[in-house]
């Protein structure tokens, strides 16, 4: 896979001939806004992907809610605190405020003054997209090269417009291409986001199945309201923002190793995980923010409850993948100015739970969404693209268990955020609202 994507670099660059490649922090002013245009000008033409782009995260990278929150409150306050920062901070506007970070205009007003910042992921900033230049073996942090100007850039060749020249160029139908803003190493060298990378290494990249089948789907319609009808990519770029999206990714199925159980006996339940659905891990991207849980539940005969615990499998760091009340969080208490901040709790699901994920680190060691000031990663206990996981649950029954039908439930939640930092931070409800990804049920028969 290197070899190809280094190959495909040097295709990709040759076209440049002997011009200077500028990408991620050296494109730092570089530019000028007048050079991009503005969505709206596109939507002449391109209604239809305009009201699709609209729609999605990429329109909203700078103006949604949680963004302006963590980005201001957290990020931007940090820096403020401690200057080193401020690079990193400014680099956050390389892939949620392009415009703004090739304009140099960093810090970029706050959403509300309705700047050229709040265009996001724009039209023109994709279109415009020429090269990939980086120096890993991945692309990562705005690592994209940028010419604004005629001529738009995409997958077809030959497409006649009156408002522009069109010119095909092969990263566009490449997963790479998403990675320049998928991929993120923080100042601590930690990669914080890595989409594409994890998409690299599982099978949809070996069978040839990039980003854009999943997340681009191609149907019958026309591109621009003038066009032919064709096989059109669709601007859709839904993610965790979409609960038909998140639903169903993961497959859980459940069984008890035996059906009859005397009153006094053992439950022995397993339950399969199936990543059936997802090109990469889940959760992915912004693992720091997302949780994803499984709450398994029993039910007597008699309509009583319990909360079934999973079982500990004796991993390493295993401790962040099994819920608890402790607290995290801690590193908040500088950005938001509170002296000997205790915190807020880790997770805010049921205790024992399991939890997969995997845990960013601050510089001592305690659990922060803070990527920039992650040091270290913790135990990577994700689902991986077609990966299945097993979990066991042991279940000594309680003496009081009526004769009759147990049922079992097992419910797999998703949150974008974990629910004591919404809180904490005042982030709108839908951020925290509980996703179900999946459910499955089975039973047992207590005998006396
Ligand atoms: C006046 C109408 C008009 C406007 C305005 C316009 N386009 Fe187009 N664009 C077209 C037409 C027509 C095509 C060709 C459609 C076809 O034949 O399938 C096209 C094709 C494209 C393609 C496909 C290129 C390829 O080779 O795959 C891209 C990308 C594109 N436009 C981007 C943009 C962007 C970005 C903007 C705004 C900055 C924009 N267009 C504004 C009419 C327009
Ligand atoms: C995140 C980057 C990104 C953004 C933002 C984006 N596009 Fe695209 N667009 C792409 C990629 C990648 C393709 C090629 C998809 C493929 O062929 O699989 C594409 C394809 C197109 C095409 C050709 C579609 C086809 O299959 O014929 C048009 C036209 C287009 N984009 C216009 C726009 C317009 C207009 C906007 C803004 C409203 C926009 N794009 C926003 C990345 C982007
Ligand atoms: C210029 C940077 C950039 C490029 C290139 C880019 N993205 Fe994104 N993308 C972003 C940002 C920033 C967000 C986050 C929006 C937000 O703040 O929630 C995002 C959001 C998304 C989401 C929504 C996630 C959610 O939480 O709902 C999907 C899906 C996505 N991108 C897919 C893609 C794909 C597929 C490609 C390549 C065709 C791509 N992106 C290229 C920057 C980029
Ligand atoms: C086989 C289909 C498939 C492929 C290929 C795929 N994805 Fe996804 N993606 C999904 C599904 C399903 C989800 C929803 C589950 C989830 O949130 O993880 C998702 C979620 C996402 C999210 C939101 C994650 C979050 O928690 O915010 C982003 C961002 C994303 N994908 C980007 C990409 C990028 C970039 C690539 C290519 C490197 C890619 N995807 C390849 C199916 C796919
Ligand atoms: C290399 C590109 C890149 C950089 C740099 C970057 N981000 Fe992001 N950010 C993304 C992408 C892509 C997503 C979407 C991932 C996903 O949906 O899981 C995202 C998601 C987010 C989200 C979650 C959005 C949501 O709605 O759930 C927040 C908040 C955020 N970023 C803030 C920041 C801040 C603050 C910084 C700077 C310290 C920063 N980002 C730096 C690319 C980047």
């Amino acid at each position: 896979m290197k070899r190809i994507f280094v190959l495909c670099l040097i295709i990709m660059t040759a076209h440049l001939g002997a011009q200077e490649l500028i990408s991620g922090e050296a494109a730092l002013g570089t530019q000028e806004y007048d050079r991009f245009e503005k969505p709206e000008s596109c939507y002449s033409c391109h209604v239809d992907i305009y009201m699709q782009w609209r729609q999605a995260m990429m329109s909203q990278s700078y103006t949604h809610h949680w963004d302006e929150i963590e980005y201001f409150d957290l990020a931007v306050a940090h820096a403020e605190k401690v200057p080193e920062l401020k690079g990193p901070v400014d680099g956050c506007n390389g892939c949620h405020a392009p415009l703004s970070y090739l304009a140099g205009d960093v810090t970029p007003p706050r959403p509300e003054a309705g700047s050229r910042a709040n265009e996001g992921v724009s039209c023109d900033l994709c279109h415009t997209v020429t090269a990939i230049n980086t120096d890993d073996d991945y692309p990562y942090n705005f690592s994209y090269v940028v010419e604004p100007g005629r001529v738009k850039y995409g997958t077809k060749e030959g497409l006649v417009s009156p408002h522009h020249v069109t010119k095909k160029l092969d990263i566009y139908g490449q997963a790479e291409f998403c990675g320049n803003c998928h991929n993120e190493k923080n100042p601590f060298g930690v990669w914080v986001k890595s989409t594409q990378i994890e998409w690299s290494e599982g099978p949809y990249a070996e069978q040839g199945v990039p980003c854009h089948q999943c997340h681009m789907p191609k149907a019958l319609g026309r591109n621009a309201k003038m066009a032919q009808e064709d096989m059109v990519a669709q601007h859709l770029f839904n993610g965790a923002h979409d609960p038909g999206k998140v639903g169903g990714a993961i497959e859980i199925r459940m069984h008890p190793l035996e059906r009859e159980i005397e009153y006094d006996g053992t439950v022995e339940l397993k339950i399969q995980l199936f990543n059936g659905k997802a090109g990469h891990k889940i959760p992915t991207g912004s693992v720091e923010d997302r949780i994803l849980w499984l709450h398994v539940t029993a039910t007597d005969a008699d309509g009583k409850e319990y909360h079934l615990p999973v079982d500990s499998k004796g991993f390493d760091g295993e401790e962040y993948t099994i819920a608890s009340d402790e607290l995290a969080y801690i590193d908040m208490g500088l950005p938001k100015g509170i002296d000997n901040f205790k915190g807020v709790p880790r997770d805010g699901v049921p205790v024992g739970d399991r939890i997969f994920r995997m845990p960013y680190l601050d510089p001592d060691g305690v659990m922060t969404i803070q990527q920039w000031n992650t040091a270290k990663l913790g135990v990577d206990y994700r689902i991986g693209p077609r990966e299945t996981k097993i979990e066991t649950y042991t279940w000594d029954l309680p003496d009081d268990i009526p004769e009759g039908i147990v049922t079992f439930k097992a419910v797999l939640n998703f949150q974008k955020l974990v629910k004591p930092v919404a809180d904490f931070l005042g982030v709108p409800e839908d951020e925290s609202e509980i996703m179900i990804v999946n459910t499955a049920e089975t039973w047992v028969e207590i005998y006396e």
